[in-house]
């Protein structure tokens, strides 16, 4: 899909030759004289259209307009929640016809923010996922123009959203990818892929390498498989060598059955989804292609399958990380942690700037926040501060949680450094501090989206969450070094 910024207002729209047009149209929206004012004006009047946010109305062939169809559609205010259901509702109203061609024009001057909903919503309400059909029947959309006023500000936030999408979009064709078309070894062969794109290096270690850098308790997890684990390392250089990276850390559980601590069947299938945390660490490099940001970026991604065989790790069994502190573990069900921990060792040789981690980590945080927010962890304020905004700014949204001390004691063990399970309590946060004991060389914050990266039911599908907030924060941490 593509996306193209024009400069044109509600009198030029009707001239915008295209198979639909939507008009987004604010409370404080003036008709003026022009054919497709007087349009909305009679269709206000006629009470066939209201300015409550959520209503349109689908016009086929308006007179005197150079579009298939209309869609008139009310945004209330206009901010960017508004816009974002507005443009869904709109694309839905139009899908089942073959719009190739989309125009979008605001009405009144939109909020910087309403931009980049617009460009989301679009994305989103026509993506669908082809790789496993057999007769795949791709997006109808192929270009999508947005009428605007043309200034450097709203093309900076436009070239962002689309990259954010691109980004987006390639996390969710991984993370939606059923676990024997997403194998870690596959997954190291995406991020290959990802080489080939400007400033990008990516370097794959297996068992072996693994096994030198004695990350004991990755290899924990990956020996009840058959499957072989991974190791990307992947790199952006935008910015000079001296410049100290951010490293962003994303768990890729390939699919989670739980192990010998095994999960129940209901729902195991959405288990393939555990590499979303990888998943959107490659969404984000994949967007840094096409920005080309003067920043430096790496990305880790530990990758194996949580499964049960001969050879799995059992609870009770104590291992070693790459730390050297060693582990009971009591579930092995809390596998993501027991992955991401030697990752974030491996982290402190590019003494970043900061390191955040990516992890479908607990159900207890999808018990606490729900599909909205994603989970944020950081002992360090500015950080975390950093990560907040960044959600509001690109309308994908996290919320702080705590981090007391006192939070650790459930992870006491009798035989080890430390247990991997604390009790059902604030298990989201437990799960934090456990990861916490492995960050103390460099500012650190952990992203839990086991909410937010996927959603379940019939719309089952990835969400390409947390690409957008990210980015974001990558791009907004330049500018203020
Ligand atoms: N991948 C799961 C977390 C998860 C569960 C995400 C459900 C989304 C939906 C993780 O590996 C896990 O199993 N966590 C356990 C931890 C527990 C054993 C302490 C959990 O949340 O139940
Ligand atoms: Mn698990
Ligand atoms: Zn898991």
């Amino acid at each position: 899909m593509n996306f193209e910024l024009k400069t044109f207002d509600i009198a030029g729209a009707a001239n915008e030759k295209c198979d639909a047009l939507i008009v987004l149209l604010s409370q404080s929206f003036k008709p003026g004289k022009d054919v497709l004012s007087t349009l909305v004006a009679q269709a206000l009047k006629a009470g066939d259209l209201e300015t409550k946010p959520g209503k349109s109305l689908v016009v086929y062939r308006p007179a005197g307009m150079a579009c298939s169809r209309a869609v008139l559609a009310s945004v209330g205010d206009g901010s960017a929640k508004e816009v974002r259901q507005a443009v869904s509702a709109a694309v839905a109203a139009v899908k089942a016809v073959n719009v190739k061609k989309l125009a979008i024009c605001f009405a009144t001057l939109p909020q910087e923010n309403a931009v980049r909903a617009a460009v989301m919503a679009v994305a989103e309400a026509s993506y669908v996922f082809t790789t496993t059909k057999s007769k795949p029947e791709g997006r109808a959309i192929q270009r999508v123009v947005l009428g605007l006023q043309n200034s450097p500000k709203v093309k900076a936030v436009f070239d962002r959203s689309v990259a954010a999408v691109t980004g987006s979009e390639f996390a969710k064709e991984w993370a939606n990818r059923p676990a024997n078309y997403a194998t870690p070894t596959l997954l190291a062969g995406a991020a290959r892929a990802l080489a080939k794109l400007p400033n990008i290096k990516c370097e794959v270690l297996g068992p072996k390498e693994v096994a030198k850098l004695a990350m004991g308790s990755f290899m924990a997890v990956a020996q009840g498989s058959e499957e072989p684990l991974r190791f990307i390392v992947l790199r952006y250089d935008g910015a000079v060598k001296s410049e100290a990276p951010t490293v962003l850390v994303g768990k890729g559980i390939t699919f989670d059955s739980g192990g010998i601590s095994i999960k129940p069947a209901a729902e195991m299938d959405e288990m393939k989804f555990d590499m979303s945390g990888a998943a959107s660490v490659l969404g984000v490099f994949r967007a840094l292609a096409e920005l080309k940001p003067a920043i430096n970026v790496v990305g880790l991604i530990p990758s194996c399958e949580n499964l049960i065989n001969g050879r799995a790790v059992k609870p009770g069994d104590v291992v070693t990380s790459m730390s050297g502190q060693t582990i009971e573990i009591l579930n092995t069900d809390a596998e993501g942690r027991l992955v991401l921990c030697d990752a974030l060792t491996y982290a402190e040789r590019f003494k970043p700037r900061a390191v955040v981690d990516i992890a479908t980590l607990t159900g207890a945080c999808v018990v606490a926040l729900g599909a909205v927010r994603s989970g944020l962890f950081s002992a360090n304020d500015e950080l975390a501060a950093a990560l907040l905004s960044a959600g509001d700014a690109s309308l994908d949204l996290c919320w702080r949680m705590p981090l007391d001390d006192d939070y650790e004691e459930g992870l006491k063990s009798n035989f080890a450094d430390v247990a991997n399970v604390g009790g059902r309590a604030g298990g989201a946060i437990t799960a934090a501090k456990f990861l916490q004991r492995f960050t103390g060389a460099f500012p650190w914050a952990h992203l839990d989206i086991a909410g937010t990266a996927w959603k379940s039911g019939a719309a089952k599908g990835a969400t390409g969450r947390p690409v957008a907030l990210l980015l974001e924060y990558l791009l907004t941490s330049a500018k203020h070094k």
